[in-house]
């Protein structure tokens, strides 16, 4: 298993180019299943999910094409709406077929993800919509199994707010007969990615980026080209990285306005963001002073702070100055990250979903674990400031949805190395 070493003490200087966004690609490749037309999608990160979720297309029936960053998807040919456990447990967005596949076949079978390591994360909301809209779903063997001659037109009430299961709701109702409205909708803005690409596609959709989305049913939807939008995770996680080494970036090929919450942030911890017009997007400059303060954060739902930055702001806030809280409200298990940072010297106390961060003066390397993909981030940035060397094992969590994290890094001044 490839592992990552990090020389820690060199200062993030220059600039980087920021990838299309991992969790905006995903639903929209799954986009491609409600036509018999090309959906062609530019600006697709190369990541091991993204390789995932056009293997499960494929074995559909799918043809896919992929040029680097471009993939042009053909579902004309499916005709085997199935996605099994071997697929489904390696990433829990292949639920994201489900909706798609009943829309478009009346018929799916696609693997229960099953737990994972931040959390329980069931689908029963992804469920209750699809039941409401008049699919007969049944649980069987491990699998949802749903039938249905026609989707018709609901109103939808989610008891959480859930990213995928609005994305999974909105792409069902495309095509369903009628009108749906899904209240208490995810205003994230993959949510809307997602309903751009779908109106590309004659989809009816008004509202995404609010908390009501409704959606008037067409008989059938066509081809279309889409741009997947930059990643903001990525990008927050650039800036963290720059920040805590008390270095000087400028990213491009992404946009601050998807970001308020982090850079508000960032703001608060002493770095100076400004944000440029560049060709592609914007480019975000970032200039941190030489030591951070604690800044407290509580994660929720979009627009608040993201869960998929906490782990990189415990990192940060780990040798910055003060005390910081950080409260995680989305997934119950996701401060696995805590104890690994502890190995580098942190100084972190959890209780619940409460984790109280004192600010050290200096971490040490030391050989610590991903745990998941977000946790991997926030141990390399602590790799990047500890004094000596850090090991980071099973890094197969960072290929999941960081495209060329080495290139980039070292590109920035650091000294990362993969360990095969
Ligand atoms: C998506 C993101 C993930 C991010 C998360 C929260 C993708 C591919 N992944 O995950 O990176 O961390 O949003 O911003 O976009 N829940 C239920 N029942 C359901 C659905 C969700 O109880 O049917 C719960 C989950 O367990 C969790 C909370 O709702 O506690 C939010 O989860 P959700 O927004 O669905 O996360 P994902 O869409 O899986």
């Amino acid at each position: 298993m490839d592992k990552l070493l990090i020389e820690g003490g060199h200062r993030l200087q220059g600039e980087a180019e920021m990838s299309g966004a991992k969790n905006a690609a995903l639903p929209i490749l799954c986009a491609a299943l409600l036509t018999r037309e090309p959906l062609t999608l530019t600006n697709v990160p190369q990541l091991n999910d993204i390789g995932t979720m056009l293997k499960l297309l494929a074995q559909m029936g799918v043809a896919v094409q992929r040029d680097g960053s471009v993939v042009t998807l053909d579902a004309s040919g499916l005709d085997n709406p199935l996605a099994p456990y071997e697929m489904v447990k390696t990433m829990r967005a292949s639920i994201l077929v489900l909706g798609p596949l009943v829309a478009r076949c009346g018929e799916a079978k696609v693997s229960l993800p099953g737990g994972c390591a931040i959390g329980a994360r069931p689908v029963d909301q992804h469920i209750k919509g699809l039941t409401a809209m008049g699919a007969d779903i049944a649980v069987e063997h491990g699998y949802v199994v749903a039938r249905t001659s026609r989707l018709r037109g609901a109103r939808l009430f989610t008891d959480m707010v859930t990213v995928t299961g609005t994305e999974n709701l909105m792409m069902a109702a495309v095509l369903a007969d009628g009108e749906t409205v899904i209240e208490n909708a995810a205003r994230e803005p993959e949510v809307v990615d997602l309903a751009n690409c779908l109106v590309a596609m004659g989809a009816r959709i008004s509202g995404a980026g609010s908390d009501v989305i409704r959606i008037q049913g067409v008989e059938r939807l066509h081809g279309a080209t889409h741009r997947i939008m930059p990643d903001r995770i990525e990008t927050g996680t650039y800036l963290c990285a720059a920040a805590a080494t008390g270095g000087e970036i400028r990213l491009t090929g992404t946009s601050a306005a998807y970001l308020d919450a982090v850079v508000d942030k960032l703001m608060d911890a002493g770095c100076d963001i400004r944000t440029e017009k560049s060709p592609s997007f914007e480019a975000i400059v970032l200039r941190a002073p030489q030591r951070l303060k604690a800044v407290s954060i509580r994660t929720a739902p979009y627009p608040a702070f993201p869960t998929d930055m906490q782990a990189q702001f415990m990192a940060i806030n780990a040798l910055a100055e003060g005390t910081s809280i950080i409260r995680e409200t989305i997934f119950e298990n996701r401060f696995m990250h805590a104890v690994e940072l502890a190995r580098l010297g942190a100084d972190i106390r959890i209780d619940g979903n409460t984790a109280v961060v004192q600010g050290v003066a200096q971490l040490d390397g030391a050989t610590v674990m991903a745990t998941d993909l977000r946790a991997s981030a926030g141990l390399i940035i602590a790799g990047l400031v500890a004094r000596g060397e850090t090991v980071i094992e099973r890094i197969y969590h960072l290929d999941r949805g960081y495209e060329r994290i080495e290139q980039k890094l070292t590109a920035l001044g650091a000294t990362v190395r993969r360990l095969s």
